[in-house]
């Protein structure tokens, strides 16, 4: 049955394009750690200060404790160590200004003796194999501004003493196995701009001091077991929260606390952060209402809410022009959400992917669908108690690409227009065009569950097309192939 492969074929092409846009951001990444691991050579025959003793020192005991499959650190003899490779000084005082190890499978600990680095800029051993814990003497480093060590296995907790790191700009620890809470000092690194803890096993209340960090543009806590919100139980955020003495996070884009184990109400002083424009709060345990009110955040692109237990209706509020005119993004599927949905989304003209699936919507399917949501390109409204029939209006979408209704009540015959959308045949659209235009900052939280989830969803869809009774799915391909 050709029909059954042209089904199939939509879903995979938009994996496909997920993948290549999964590719493209590690380009993007391997090119930026290869120009610093170059900057080295640049110095090299310029400078004429040399090395100090006692940081050559600190670099040998460094290199002591450390595997070296790759032999990277065989150029760490002699007396000028600002010529090692990896190395970069201050070419006036000779200082160790620059630490570039990324991506070369050394092993062991991190060494007591960095601490004596204290002119330290940028510390990068991004993906190694480091273990252990980080040495309190992390915290001489008083002059580091990138700290990148994702992609290792460093343990044990965050040192107190990394509030001292008072010109860090970057700290990105992803990927290791970092325990226990976060110290609450890490509201001292006021000029912070990026914090990427995803993918550890950090727990625990967020400490309230998060929220002095004013230039904090991208939060990435994502895969760990944070279970309260800045550290404050209950319902009560906005007013205890210090959103309102001049040190709220006035400059936040990106909040990812994603596969947490988060409880209670979404909080409402995330309406008050109207830089946002990435908000996933997906995979927690989540209940009560939406919220209501989102004024202002005319910013906010992507919202995830998924797989939480949340209840009640999508409030009229959402998309309403001064609230989130720029939505793109809307997933909540996998909540207990209910009501019929003819009002609550009809203004979000600016909409992309809509995920509703596994809710308890009911009633007729929406008369916005195929109306004023003119650039729809994902819209799965499956596993619902939607009743009636398949509006005509359907065949206004455009750019549809993935249109899922299965395990819902509905009934009468596939409107034949359906088989003209010229994007369920041809992939590309709207919705390409706009992630591949994504700024690498929003590229960076969103490469992290994007395209995991819709693996997830995809293989879903696979699934259902393939084994189950998705007759609605099943009638649209027929109709498809019928042209
Ligand atoms: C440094 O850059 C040159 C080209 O400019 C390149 O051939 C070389 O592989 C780079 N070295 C490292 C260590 O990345
Ligand atoms: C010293 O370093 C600065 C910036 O790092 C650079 O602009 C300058 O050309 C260097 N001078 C020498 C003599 O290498
Ligand atoms: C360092 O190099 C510069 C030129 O690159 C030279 O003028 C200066 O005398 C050198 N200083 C020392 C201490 O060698
Ligand atoms: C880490 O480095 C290895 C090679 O040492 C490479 O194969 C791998 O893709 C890198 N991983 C990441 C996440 O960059
Ligand atoms: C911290 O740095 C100073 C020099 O700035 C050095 O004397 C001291 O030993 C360092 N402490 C540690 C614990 O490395
Ligand atoms: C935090 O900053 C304050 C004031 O700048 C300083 O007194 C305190 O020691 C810092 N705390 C830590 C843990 O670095
Ligand atoms: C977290 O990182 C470890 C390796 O450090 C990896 O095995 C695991 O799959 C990652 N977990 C998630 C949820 O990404
Ligand atoms: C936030 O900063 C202010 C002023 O610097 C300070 O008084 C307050 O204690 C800080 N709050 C937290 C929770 O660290
Ligand atoms: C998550 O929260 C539940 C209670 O809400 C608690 O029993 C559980 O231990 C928490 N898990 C972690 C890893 O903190
Ligand atoms: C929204 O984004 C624009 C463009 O990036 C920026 O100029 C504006 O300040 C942002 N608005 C808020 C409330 O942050
Ligand atoms: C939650 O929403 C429902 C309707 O959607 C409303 O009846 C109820 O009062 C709301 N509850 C709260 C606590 O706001
Ligand atoms: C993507 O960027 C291009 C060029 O900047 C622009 O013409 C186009 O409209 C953008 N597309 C979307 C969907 O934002």
């Amino acid at each position: 049955m050709p029909c059954h492969i042209s089904a199939t074929s939509f879903p995979i092409a938009f994996l496909v394009n997920f993948l290549l846009f999964l590719t493209q951001y590690y380009c993007v990444f391997l090119e930026a750690t290869t120009i610093l691991a170059n900057s080295s050579t640049l110095v090299d025959g310029s400078f004429n200060a040399t090395c100090i003793e006692e940081e050559r020192n600190a670099l040998l005991e460094f290199k002591h404790g450390l595997g070296d499959p790759l032999s990277v650190l065989d150029s760490w003899v002699g007396k000028d160590c600002c010529k090692w490779d990896g190395i970069v000084c201050n070419n006036r005082t000779g200082n160790v200004i620059k630490l570039l190890l990324s991506d070369k499978q050394i092993s062991g600990t991190i060494s007591v003796s960095i601490g004596s680095l204290s002119h330290l800029e940028t510390f990068d051993l991004y993906n190694n194999s480091i273990s252990g814990p980080f040495p309190t003497s992390i915290g001489n480093l008083s002059h580091l501004q990138t700290l990148y060590l994702s992609f290792n296995s460093i343990s044990g907790q965050i040192p107190m003493s990394i509030g001292s790191l008072s010109h860090l700009e970057t700290l990105d620890l992803s990927w290791n196995s970092i325990s226990g809470p976060l110290p609450t000092s890490i509201g001292n690194l006021s000029h912070l701009q990026t914090l990427d803890l995803s993918n550890n096993s950090i727990s625990g209340p967020l400490p309230t001091s998060i929220g002095n960090l004013s230039h904090l543009q991208t939060l990435v806590l994502s895969g760990n077991s944070i279970s309260e919100y800045l550290g404050l139980a209950g319902n009560r955020f906005s007013e205890l929260l210090p959103l309102n003495n001049g040190h709220e996070m006035s400059k936040l884009r990106a909040l990812d606390l994603s596969s947490n184990n988060l409880s209670g109400r979404v909080p409402s002083f995330l309406s008050k952060i109207k830089s946002l424009v990435f908000l996933d709060l997906s995979s927690n345990y989540l209940s009560g209402n939406i919220t209501r009110d989102w004024m202002g955040l005319q910013n906010l692109t992507i919202i995830d809410f998924s797989n939480n237990n949340l209840s009640g209706q999508i409030p009229n509020s959402m998309c309403s022009p001064s609230q989130l005119s720029s939505l793109k993004w809307l997933r909540l599927n996998n909540n207990k959400l209910s009501g019929d949905l003819e009002s609550s989304l009809q203004n979000c003209r600016t909409l992309l992917v809509l995920d509703l699936t596994g809710n308890k919507f009911s009633g007729a399917l929406p008369k916005w669908v195929g109306g004023s949501l003119h650039s729809l390109s994902y819209l799965r409204l499956g596993a619902n108690k939607f009743t009636g029939n398949i509006p005509e209006q359907l065949c206004g979408f455009s750019y549809l690409q993935v249109l899922e209704l299965s395990h819902n009540n509905l009934s009468g015959s596939i409107p034949r227009c359906l088989g003209n959308l010229k994007q369920m045949k041809t992939g590309g659209g709207m919705l390409e065009d706009w992630m591949s235009n994504m700024t690498i900052e929003e590229t960076i939280t969103v490469e992290g569950f994007d395209p995991m989830h819709m693996l997830l969803n995809l293989k879903g869809v696979e699934y259902d097309y393939a084994y189950r009774i998705a007759r609605f799915i099943r009638m649209f391909d027929l109709s498809i192939n019928e042209n």
